[in-house]
C-alpha cells in the first residue's frame, strides 16, 4: 500500500511548509487560514463550497492536507486515489462524512474539533433555564400575537432552585459553573468519577438526582448506554413540574413520552435542541410531537452554532494539523492511535511509523534501527484495533536507506522521517 502512494517521507520540519498544498472546502473560517499561515503553511486554497465526484477527486489528487465540514464525503474510493494526502481536518464536530476506517488503513489521521463549541451550548442552556422558569417562550408568542399575558403566575427566579446535570463532561461542567453563578444549586450524575466544579455535588445514582432536581439538563454522548435513557419510566421519575433540557443527542429522550408528560402536567416544560430525526436541509419540514405544547422551547440543533465557535473550530483543527505535520503529534485524531508529542530537538530526527496492528512490528523496527547502529533517544508506541503508531527520536547518524528498510518491515503502511 505504502509503495502506491507518493513518497511523503520528507514532509516535516525540513520540508518547505509553503509547498504543502492544503485544500479547505465548505467556507471554513478564515481564522484557519491565518493560523496555518502563521505556522508557515501558505499554499492554502480555500473554497466556499463542498466538492464531489470528479471535481473532488481532481482537487484531492494535488492536496497533502484537506479540511472539510459536514458536506464533503470522503469515501474509501475517493481516499484511495488521494495519493498525496497525509492528514484530514474536519472543521466541525462530526466525522461520519469520512470513511474513518479507510483513512486509518491508509495511515491518514482524521482530526476534528469536539470542544470548540462547548461554551456556546452551555450559554444556550442557561438562557433556556431562564426561559422555562419564566414561561418566556409562550409569553413571547402571545405578545407577538397581540395578547397581553402580564402575570407572575408560574414564573420563578432561578436563584435557589436545584439543577441536575446528567453527564458532567466538557459541556456539563461548564453549565455547572455558569448555573452556580446564577444562584442555582447544582447536582450532577456521571457514569465516571468527575471533579466537582465550585460547590456542585455528585449523586450516586440518576434516580437520586431526578428526585430532587427542579430542572434536569442532559449532556451525555450518544452511545448504547444513553439511547432512550429518558424513556417514559425515567421521565416519570422527575420531580413533579420539573423542567427538562436536552441539547445532547436526539436519541437520548423519548419525545412521545415527554410530550405526554407535558400534556398531563407532570413535566413543567422542556427545551429541546436535538431530535431523533432532523431535517437534512432548510427545505425539509420539521415535525415533532412537542410542537404546540405549553412552555416548550424548540430550537433547530443550534446549541453549538455561534460565530465564536466557528472561529474556535478554525484554530483548533488547524492547530492539530500543524502539530501532526510539523512534529508528528496525533493527539485528538479520531481514527488513529493518539500520541501527544512536542517538537523534537535539533540534534534528533524523528521517525514516524504507521503499521497494521499485528505482533512483531515494533521488534522488527528496532532490529532495523539496531542494524543501522542508530541511537534511540526516545520512543513511543500507541495502538488501536487497526493500527500501530511508533515514534522514535534518533540521533542523526543513520544511513540514507534507513527509510526504505523501515518501509520493508511487514505490515508497514507509512513511514516518515522528520528532520
Ligand atoms: P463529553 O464527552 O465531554 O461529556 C460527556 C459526559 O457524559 C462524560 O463525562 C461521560 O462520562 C458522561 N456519560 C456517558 N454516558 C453516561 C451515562 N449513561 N450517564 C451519565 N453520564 C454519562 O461530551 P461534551 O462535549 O460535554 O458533549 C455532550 C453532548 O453534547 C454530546 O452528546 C454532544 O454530541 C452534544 N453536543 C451538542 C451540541 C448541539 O449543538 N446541541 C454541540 C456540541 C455537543
Amino acid at each position: 500500500m505504502a509503495s502506491a502512494r507518493e513518497d511523503t517521507s520528507d514532509l516535516g520540519l525540513s520540508y518547505p511548509r509553503n509547498k504543502l498544498k492544503i485544500l479547505l472546502l465548505e467556507g471554513i473560517h478564515e481564522n484557519a487560514v491565518k493560523h496555518l499561515a502563521r505556522a508557515g503553511y501558505t499554499a492554502v486554497t480555500r473554497l466556499p463550497h463542498a466538492l464531489s465526484g470528479e471535481e473532488l477527486r481532481d482537487a484531492l489528487s494535488k492536496a497533502h492536507v484537506i479540511g472539510i465540514r459536514s458536506r464533503t464525503q470522503l469515501t474509501a474510493e475517493v481516499l484511495a486515489e488521494a495519493r498525496r494526502l497525509f492528514a484530514i481536518g474536519c472543521f466541525c464536530i462530526g466525522t461520519n462524512q469520512v470513511d474513518l476506517s479507510a483513512a486509518a488503513k491508509l495511515g491518514i489521521p482524521v482530526f476534528n474539533a469536539p470542544h470548540s463549541n462547548t461554551r456556546s451550548v452551555a450559554e444556550l442552556v442557561i438562557a433556556e433555564l431562564v426561559m422555562l422558569f419564566r414561561g418566556l417562550g409562550d409569553k413571547n408568542t402571545a405578545t407577538h400575537e397581540g395578547r397581553w399575558t402580564k402575570s407572575a403566575s408560574g414564573s420563578y427566579e432561578l436563584r435557589g432552585k436545584t439543577l441536575g446535570i446528567v453527564g458532567y463532561g466538557h459541556i456539563g461542567s461548564q453549565v455547572s459553573i455558569l448555573a452556580e453563578a446564577m444562584g442555582l444549586r447544582v447536582l450532577y450524575y456521571d457514569v465516571e468519577p468527575k471533579l466537582a466544579m465550585g460547590n456542585a455535588r455528585p449523586t450516586r445514582t440518576l434516580a437520586e438526582l431526578l428526585e430532587v432536581a427542579d430542572a434536569v439538563t442532559l449532556h451525555v454522548p450518544e452511545d448504547p448506554s444513553t439511547r432512550g435513557l429518558f424513556d417514559a419510566a425515567r421521565i416519570a421519575q422527575l420531580k413533579p413540574g420539573a423542567r427538562l433540557i436536552n441539547a445532547s443527542r436526539g436519541s437520548v429522550v423519548d419525545l412521545d413520552a415527554l410530550a405526554a408528560a407535558i400534556r398531563e402536567g407532570k413535566v413543567g416544560g422542556a427545551a429541546v435542541d436535538v431530535y431523533p430525526k432532523e431535517p437534512r436541509s432548510k427545505d425539509e419540514p420539521f415535525v415533532s410531537p412537542l410542537q404546540g405544547l405549553p412552555n416548550v422551547v424548540l430550537t433547530p440543533h443550534i446549541g453549538g452554532s455561534t460565530l465564536e465557535a466557528q472561529e474556535n473550530i478554525g484554530v483548533e483543527v488547524a492547530d492539530k494539523l500543524v502539530a501532526y505535520s510539523d512534529y508528528g503529534s496525533s493527539l485528538g485524531a479520531v481514527n488513529f492511535p493518539n500520541i501527544s508529542l512536542t517538537p523534537h530537538l535539533g540534534a534528533a530526527n524523528r521517525l514516524l511509523h504507521v503499521h497494521e496492528n499485528r505482533p512483531g512490528v515494533l521488534g522488527a523496527i528496532n532490529r532495523v534501527l539496531g542494524d543501522e547502529d542508530v541511537n534511540i533517544l526516545g520512543q513511543h508506541l500507541q495502538t488501536n484495533a487497526e493500527l500501530g503508531f511508533v515514534v522514535a527520536d534518533v540521533d542523526q547518524g543513520h544511513s540514507s536507506d534507513l527509510l526504505e528498510r523501515l518501509r520493508a518491515v511487514p505490515g508497514t503502511i507509512r513511514c516518515r522521517i522528520l528532520y
